[in-house]
């Protein structure tokens, strides 16, 4: 879910310039890929969080180069980093922290992310959040528009900034604004409990171009649209274009993907080679175990519980397991100001508590939990020796943890079960499908993975490969970037006018 180590590569830069020429690349996501800290005698400390966005684009602007503008609460920063080798700027904009609250912990993480995910009873939304949301993504389009020159290219992320479009173009910048939506965009009678539906539609529209992670982000929201706000359709067999109040905005799907070649790389390297059989002995791992991992932020859309509770089901099903099945959960702490945050670590861990003490041995602990975020270098490791890598959301945009483990199996073999609600299902397959919500169900295809035959696993792990392969962060870059300039161009707009 991280990354810290620099590509030296640059296509992505050779191909900005040559569909921009000239451009700047600015990017706006809530989160800085970086953070800095002091120790106790004053020495810098950088922090890395974990999470889809920043562990996709970071690698990019390590290529392109260009701004990065995040917010946080408190005061201000202004960074070079990567702090070993600078490649690019981010500006965190301070936000007084009452403000913050009310943007990121009300109107974003308890409002529209629960809501996104559908799951509509776990989602509040506050009148005063909402002035704050405005606040905050005023606040970013300002810096933006006070950085950005004639023809650079603006590129806007996910759901904590879909006013920024709307902000731009009211601070007068006329060039290229490009939108990425990482999370699942819900069915319009979900959109419909938003009070503020509307204005997130209105602010998103005057974007160029927006991309989600599927088809069915790129239908639903082409549909509300639609029914909230009368715009026109037209179709084209390149795509989408939303026709509204005189501007238009294609819409595609292009789902995220990661650096593949730096995680062969590190799959591939000494270090982790020489990690591998020390960490099988540190962890009591025998010939026969089986090691079940699961890489996750802890957020309860990713079905931590639901996952653990397949697994003891799994060890009640089959005796002969015991003994031998290990599974790893990393589970970073994430948003822990939110009390649903805060109640799903006391489950998870409580959980993991009444499996080790209904099967566990002496000498097997059968669940082992690691509640910290692990630079990319280290997860390499855990992939390359877990068995089976189990991704269970309930909802998720995409899930680039499957996609990391697929190409860290460079050797080929390796099982990857994984949720058929997580965005990354449509890409994937091949995986083992598992149904999120039944804990037999997961037990199943956990079963599925751990009994296949080596045949079976290598089959399945080389079409996985190659479907990681045929979509690097590189072609999904370049995908954007010609989707954006076709965009800006007019280029895209359909011959068929037909209703959703
Ligand atoms: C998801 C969201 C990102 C977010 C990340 C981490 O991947 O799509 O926008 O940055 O989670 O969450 P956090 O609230 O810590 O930024």
């Amino acid at each position: 879910m991280t990354t810290d180590t620099p590509n030296d590569g640059s296509p992505s830069r050779a191909l900005l310039a040559d569909l921009f020429p000239g451009a700047r690349l600015i990017i706006a996501a809530n989160r800085s890929p970086f953070r800095r800290t002091y120790g106790l005698r004053g020495e810098e400390r950088w922090e890395r969080p974990a999470g889809g966005v920043t562990a996709a684009l970071d690698p990019l602007l390590r290529q392109t180069g260009g701004l990065w503008v995040a917010a946080e609460s408190g005061a201000p920063q202004e960074l070079k980093v990567p702090p070993e080798d600078p490649s690019y700027e981010v500006a965190v904009l301070g936000v007084p922290e009452e403000v913050y609250r009310g943007y990121y912990t009300g109107y974003s993480n308890s409002g529209l992310w629960p809501l996104c995910h559908n799951l509509v009873e776990r989602a509040h939304f506050r009148s005063s959040d909402w002035v704050a949301y405005r606040q905050v993504n005023r606040q970013f389009a300002a810096r933006i528009a006070a950085e950005a020159r004639p023809g650079d290219l603006i590129w806007v992320h996910d759901y904590q900034l879909a006013l920024v479009p709307g902000y731009l173009r009211q601070f007068g910048v006329t060039g290229p604004i490009a939108f990425f939506w990482h999370i699942p965009w819900p069915p319009t009678v979900v959109l419909r409990l938003v009070p503020e539906r509307k204005m997130l539609l209105q602010g998103l529209l005057e974007a160029d171009w927006i991309g989600f992670q599927t088809e069915e982000s790129v239908d639903a929201f082409t549909s509300a649209a639609r029914r909230e706000l009368g715009v026109r359709i037209q179709r084209s067999a390149r795509g989408v274009t939303l026709l509204y109040q005189g501007h238009r905005t294609h819409v595609a799907s292009v789902p995220i993907s990661i650096d593949v070649q730096k995680v062969e790389e590190l799959a591939r390297a000494e270090h982790t080679q020489r990690l591998l059989p020390e960490l099988r002995q540190r962890w009591q791992l025998k010939e026969d175990s089986v090691l079940l991992l699961g890489v996750d932020r802890l957020d309860y859309t990713k079905g931590i519980p639901e996952r653990l509770d397949g697994f003891s089901r799994l060890l009640s099903r089959y005796p002969s397991l015991r003994r031998k099945a290990h599974f790893l959960q990393i589970a970073v702490p994430t948003r822990t100001e939110i009390s649903d945050y805060r109640r799903l670590a006391v489950s998870v861990r409580r959980k993991a508590a009444a499996i080790n003490r209904r099967f566990g041995e002496p000498g097997w602990q059968p669940v082992r939990l690691i509640e910290h975020n692990l630079r990319l270098d280290r997860l390499v490791v855990l992939y390359r020796l877990a068995d089976v890598a189990v991704v269970s959301s309930l909802y998720d945009g995409l899930n680039l943890v499957a996609k990391e483990y697929v190409a860290a199996r460079v050797d080929g073999d390796g099982c990857l079960c994984l949720s058929e609600t997580a965005g990354a299902y449509h890409e994937l397959r091949s995986a083992f499908p598992l149904s999120p919500l039944s804990p037999e169900r997961i037990a199943e295809s956990m079963a599925r993975a751990i009994f296949a035959s080596p045949h079976e696993r290598r089959e399945r792990m080389q079409a996985l490969r190659e479907a990681v392969r045929r979509n690097t962060v590189d072609t999904w870059l370049s995908r954007i970037l010609a989707g954006v300039r076709g965009s800006v161009d007019g280029q895209l707009s359909g011959v068929n006018e037909t209703p959703v």
